[in-house]
């Protein structure tokens, strides 16, 4: 899968791409192109925004300079540098915004689909961006939370970076990925508590030790343990996360004991 990315600071999203477990992703099965916003703008000053009409504070991104960029990413994909009226996405255009649908385990899967195309990805920053591109261009909006970011860059980083973990082979393990928080495989509950050695660590208020059953070698045990721990982090960090469980009926009857 691909993902083309618009930015005003590709210098921004550049170093998170070479760093860690997911770079095996970023080398591989996710191909990820930055496209700096002003080698699309005119003039010498390369402007990129400007004031919004009707007064107010703030500059607007400027339509044309992202719709030459967007269609420059287009042909380089192989595609129609527009897509006709009415014609399926082909390849979903999505706007960083604090409007936009919650970033979430189920929409990080979608786009990490092995057969999935990838995204446009556009990194709003200012104000936002002239509306009419949106409205000709954008097929959907994320945002990270209720709260606003100078500017999208880290929102795609969070998306490029949790849809790269997801690819096989990249984190060493591939249950892994399987056991974190909100993912199908653990009925989208919170993750459980770790522990590494030492078996006693000499804490603030004296000795902490290990709950036994993790030194036990009881396979069954030890996940009839994680998986009560799972609930008990959900109820008591996450209680909305727990209600859907259980109104989706993802919990098993230990679960409610
Ligand atoms: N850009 C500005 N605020 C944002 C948010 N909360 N999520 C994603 N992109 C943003």
């Amino acid at each position: 899968m691909r993902f083309d990315v618009i930015t005003l600071f590709p210098e921004l999203i550049e170093p998170y791409l070479s760093v860690g477990v997911v770079r095996r992703a970023f080398t591989g099965a996710v191909q990820v192109r930055l496209w700096p916003l002003r080698d699309f703008a005119d003039g010498h000053y390369r402007r990129v925004d400007d004031r919004p009409f009707g007064g107010g504070p703030g500059m607007v991104m400027l339509a044309e300079p992202l719709y030459r960029c967007w269609q420059a990413i287009r042909l380089d994909r192989g595609l129609p540098a527009c897509r006709p009226p009415g014609a399926a996405v082909d390849v979903p255009t999505v706007l960083f915004s604090p409007a936009g649908e919650r970033l979430s385990h189920d929409v990080v899967a979608r786009y990490a689909q092995p057969a999935a195309p990838g995204a446009i990805l556009l990194c709003g920053r200012y104000e936002g961006v002239d509306q009419r591109f949106v409205d000709a261009c954008v097929d959907a909006q994320i945002s990270l939370g209720d709260f606003v970011l100078s500017g999208g860059e880290i929102a795609a980083v969070a998306l490029l970076d949790a849809v790269a973990r997801l690819q096989p082979g990249v984190l060493g393990d591939q249950a892994s990925a399987e056991q974190d928080s909100f993912n199908p495989v653990v009925d989208g509950l919170l993750d459980c508590p770790h522990y590494t050695r030492p078996e006693v660590w000499q804490g603030p208020a004296g000795p902490m030790t290990v709950p036994p059953v993790l030194l036990s070698g009881h396979h069954a045990q030890i996940e009839a343990w994680r998986r009560a721990q799972r609930v008990q982090a959900t109820a008591r960090w996450r209680p909305d996360v727990l209600a859907r469980a259980r109104a989706e009926g993802r919990l098993r009857p230990a679960d409610e004991q």
